[in-house]
């Protein structure tokens, strides 16, 4: 099922999610769902509170990166209660852009690598390093998990200018070509 992706200006994009049990209702067809609206949206990744919930759980699908990075084809990574535990090497600038802030697209300085302890799908426990690109979209999507959005690392310059695009997204004027939710 494919799910409404919230947009800029929904309250649930600036709390801070929680962790969740094995217990939490229907995992795993939310699990398939965020997939599948993932896969819509031509989007690299997505966290739980862009399709509503709260919760500390994201997935990763690097399969539209394979073009350009071979080695992240059949990429698919699901996260759950993902805690970066360090990092490491030098701050990396690159574009960014977000579902949930569609049309913009800004750099964004990142860690160049982190550790990572998560939960699988099936609730196993892992700690693992990762860098490159897949360190970026995993500390993308970690902020959401945070109530943080891309656009909170930007130069006040920079939050200047894209300021009209953020108020045409409150406005409700957004031209996307997948399913949304925003306040108007
Ligand atoms: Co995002």
């Amino acid at each position: 099922m494919i799910l409404p992706i919230y947009l800029y200006g929904t309250s649930v994009l600036r709390k801070q999610a929680e962790d969740i049990t094995k217990e939490y209702p229907e995992l795993p067809k939310l699990i398939k769902d965020m997939y599948e609206t993932l896969e819509r949206s031509e989007g690299i990744g997505l966290a739980a509170p862009q399709v509503g919930l709260p919760i500390r759980l994201l997935i990763l699908d690097l399969n539209p990166l394979s073009d350009i990075y071979p080695q992240y084809k059949g990429v698919l990574k699901t996260m759950i209660n993902a805690h970066i535990e360090e990092t490491d090497g030098s701050p990396v600038s690159r574009e960014e852009g977000c579902l949930s802030l569609p049309g913009i697209h800004e750099s964004v300085t990142r860690k160049e690598k982190i550790k990572v302890t998560y939960l699988d799908e099936n609730f196993e426990q892992h700690t693992e390093w990762f860098e490159g690109y897949m360190a970026r979209v995993i500390q993308h999507e970690y902020d959401h998990l945070e109530g943080r959005l891309f656009i909170d690392h930007l130069s006040p310059i920079r939050k200047q200018l894209i300021k009209s695009k953020l108020n045409a997204i409150l406005k409700g004027k957004v031209s996307c070509d997948y399913k949304v939710k925003g306040i108007k």
